[in-house]
């Protein structure tokens, strides 16, 4: 059970949930502040959502960007680092088609936000952008998951994530993975919010990843002229599977 803090000033939106599925996760954020105190500039931070990367880099002291497709993630995650004091720039976009007319040291992928880009067509667009804004010998680095590493269907579901606030308590449970046609695994959870008046809400939400190996990544990454570097990973918590980092050079 993972009870990150809740904020709720009315019902629960795309933020509660956003933070309620992915905002307890830190198992990552060692080896981005380790890339990102390396990388002696400018962060872009694809897929920031609410901030969990892009506010912990700032907090750093480092100049992070946070780009995201979904402006009232983006809102939020302005003004939280707001809130801190912390400047940060934000920018909507598609990964896939974007131009910030700036030029960065690191460019980040946390928490398989490369496998949401609609399979090696989409990569392949987000590829030539990030390198475009990629500095001379800037890094690239791109976290994969295999959402079925350690899945047994017979095994009991896993404990929901659980979060109360404001008189709200939400819970997202992992119900199912299915296989789609083209290799991909959708990940469908069921979450449920209740209110301070007993109000209930309930909805399936379902995520499909793309399939994806870093060895892919990689050939797909020399193909767009990156210079291929040696992968890093993140270990497996209780609660996450593991990742793969692919990491490329401009
Ligand atoms: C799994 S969440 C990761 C959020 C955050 N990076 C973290 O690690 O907590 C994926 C994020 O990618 C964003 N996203 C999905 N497709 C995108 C796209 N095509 N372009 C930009 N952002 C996208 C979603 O809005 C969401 O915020």
């Amino acid at each position: 059970v993972i009870t990150p803090p809740l904020r709720i000033d009315g019902a629960p939106g795309p933020v509660e949930w956003h933070d309620l599925e992915c905002g307890s996760y830190r198992a990552d954020l060692p080896l981005w502040r380790d890339l990102a105190s390396r990388a002696g500039g400018r962060i872009l931070d694809i897929g920031a959502g609410t901030g969990r990367v892009t506010i912990d880099l700032a907090s750093c002291g480092h100049e992070v960007t946070a780009l995201d497709i979904s402006p009232v993630l983006l809102a939020e995650l302005a003004r939280r680092a707001g809130s801190r004091g912390l400047a940060v720039s934000t920018a909507v976009a598609d990964a896939r088609d974007f131009e910030l007319y700036a030029s960065f040291a690191l460019c980040l992928v946390p928490m398989q936000t490369i496998q949401l880009l609609g399979g090696a067509r989409g990569r392949g667009a987000f590829l030539a952008g990030a390198r475009r804004h990629l500095r001379p010998g800037g890094l690239l680095a791109a976290a994969i998951a295999n959402a079925r590493e350690g899945y047994d269907p017979s095994a009991p579901p896993p404990d929901p994530d659980v979060a109360e606030g404001g008189g709200w308590r939400l819970e997202s449970h992992p119900v199912a993975l299915h296989d789609e046609p083209g290799g991909g695994t959708t990940i469908e959870r069921l979450r449920t919010a209740t209110g301070p008046d007993g109000q209930r809400f309930e909805e399936v939400d379902r995520v499909t990843l793309d399939p994806l190996d870093a060895a892919t990544l990689e050939r797909e990454g020399r193909i767009a002229g990156f210079e291929v570097r040696p992968r890093e990973r993140i270990a497996a918590t209780d609660v996450y599977v593991g990742s793969d980092v692919v990491m490329l050079r401009a």
